[in-house]
């Protein structure tokens, strides 16, 4: 059986020091500010925004919410971007992906200022993740990172395979496990034997999007798994990317769906916003 890796516990302790951090920046006279922009009505990015929201409650941060309509338009949401860009209230900008299909969403991201890029998407702050600088973190990979830390799972020379290629995840979780010296290979939908290859990994990520796609058969025994996925079964249950039930009686140690990763994206985001002010 599997040790669970808390993510709700090591995001506790985290968002504490955070706490601290913002009590004494504000000391100092300084804001903490966050913007949050959501387009549309997709009701995962309203829960995803109300829990940044109240992330940021919880450690003093005042965040200022954007809900626009569907129809806005890209050249609307970028005045909108570039107005937040010089309003001294806001240390940190997050405009909550997807956005609409007629949006497109690498331009609206390259207006946001790299000092205020808070989800390290702009693609100066790619660039530093590339370089192993970091001015911003990547907040899942991070916060997957600060996981592994608290539980002392060193990735010093283990096979870390990551099953997904995206920006948001994919890639920058390679970064920062090859950063910590491992292994790292990416896997994705044309990755040939994906089997074969999940069973070298020490330490396995899955960020598919697809309910119960990692099965037991492709986990080695003992490995960690970390679970990105957000997903709803058949039910409606939040769910993840792993086949949770079967593959804990293999694995050393497994992150749950909900109370692992979602939990230190978040946190990782707060962090980003007090580095924002800090710098
Ligand atoms: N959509 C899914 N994950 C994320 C994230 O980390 N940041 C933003 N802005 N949108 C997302």
């Amino acid at each position: 059986m599997a040790i669970i890796i808390d993510g709700k516990e090591v995001a506790k302790e985290k968002r504490e020091q955070i706490k601290k951090r913002v009590a004494e920046l504000k000391a100092e006279g300084k804001s903490v500010g966050l913007a949050v922009i959501i387009v549309g009505e997709n009701p995962a990015s309203r829960v995803y925004v109300n829990n940044k929201k109240k992330g940021c409650l919880e450690v003093g941060i005042e965040s200022f919410e954007y809900a626009l309509p569907e129809s806005t338009t890209e050249e609307e949401l970028k005045t909108l971007v570039k107005k937040l860009n010089n309003d001294d209230r806001v240390n940190g900008i997050l405009c909550q992906l997807p956005l609409p299909k007629h949006i497109n969403e690498d331009a609206v991201i390259n207006t946001i200022s790299p000092e205020k890029d808070v989800d390290a998407f702009h693609p100066q702050n790619v660039g530093h993740i590339m370089i192993g600088d970091y001015t911003f973190l990547p907040c899942t990979p991070a916060g997957i990172m600060e996981m592994l830390k608290f539980y002392n799972i060193s990735v010093s020379g283990k096979k870390c395979v990551v099953i997904g290629r995206s920006n948001i995840v994919g890639k920058p979780m390679a970064m920062l496990l090859l950063k910590e010296n491992g292994t790292v290979e990416i896997c994705h939908s044309r990755t040939e034997n994906l089997k074969e290859e999940t069973l070298s990994a020490d330490i396995l990520v899955a960020a598919v999007g697809k309910t119960r796609f990692v099965t037991e058969d492709m986990v080695k025994q003992g490995a960690v798994v970390i679970d990105v996925g957000m997903n709803r079964d058949e039910d409606g249950k939040l769910c993840g990317d792993v086949d949770f039930n079967n593959v804990e009686k293999k694995a050393s140690y497994i992150t749950p769906v909900p109370g692992g990763v979602g939990p230190m994206t978040i946190t990782m985001l707060l962090e980003n916003t007090v580095r924002a002010v800090e710098k």
